[in-house]
């Protein structure tokens, strides 16, 4: 059996993000497990606010193009989202818009998010520690037909959990996101035999 593929990313697109060395971690855990991870950040794909006029007239982005065909050819999804007013990212949503779209009449619809397995999780200076974000997060994805793992994790206090070598301080805290990377793997390679 070939070796579970995962794609990971953050919700955010700023250079340091907190989420960004989350999925990172969860990555690592995931690889330690077996997983092919491919490590992506969303600001090198950058889209247009989804507008259904743009796409009638010129189609998709060459970055959505690109962005789908990750999405396809992996079955596991990390997504660490940052919390924003309560909710995810913008960004993230406008991902999950341009990556649902058919590119052929046959292909059914939201064929590359359809059918994945994921696990979601937060960081954020709040208390929370952007768990609020990943209810509504959690109800988007189920609804686009992926699995998620039940386990989740929200750091708070982000300002002092990470290190300089954007690893979390408290090593429990950083064990308790590589298994959530762990179990993601365990249950692709579940799915998959
Ligand atoms: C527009 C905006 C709204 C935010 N709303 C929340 C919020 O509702 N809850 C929260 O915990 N943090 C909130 N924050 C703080 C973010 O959690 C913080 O900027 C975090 O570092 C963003 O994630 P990142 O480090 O991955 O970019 C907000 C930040 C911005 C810019």
């Amino acid at each position: 059996m070939s070796a579970p593929r995962i794609l990971a990313f953050s919700g955010s697109l700023r250079k340091d993000s907190f989420n960004q060395k989350l999925a990172a971690i969860a990555a690592e855990g995931a690889r330690d497990a077996g997983a092919e991870v491919t490590l992506i950040e969303l600001r090198d794909f950058p889209m247009p606010l989804f507008d259904q006029d743009l796409e009638a007239a010129s189609g998709k982005p060459e970055e959505a193009k690109r962005l789908k065909a990750l999405f396809l050819s992996h079955q596991g999804l990390i997504i660490a989202s940052p919390e924003y007013n309560s909710a995810y990212s913008a960004a993230l949503k406008n991902t999950i818009d341009w990556v649902s779209r058919g590119g052929s009449p046959d292909e059914p619809p939201i064929s590359a998010l359809a059918g994945k397995s994921a696990v979601i999780m937060a960081a954020s200076p709040g208390g929370l520690g952007g768990l609020r974000g990943l209810v509504p997060l959690r109800m988007l994805l189920g609804n686009l037909g992926i699995t998620l793992l039940p386990d989740q994790i929200a750091i708070p206090s982000v300002f002092n959990a990470f290190g300089p070598d954007g690893h979390l301080v408290d090593p429990k805290q950083e064990a308790a996101v590589k298994a959530l990377g762990a179990m993601l793997t365990k249950q692709l390679k579940k799915v998959m035999a």
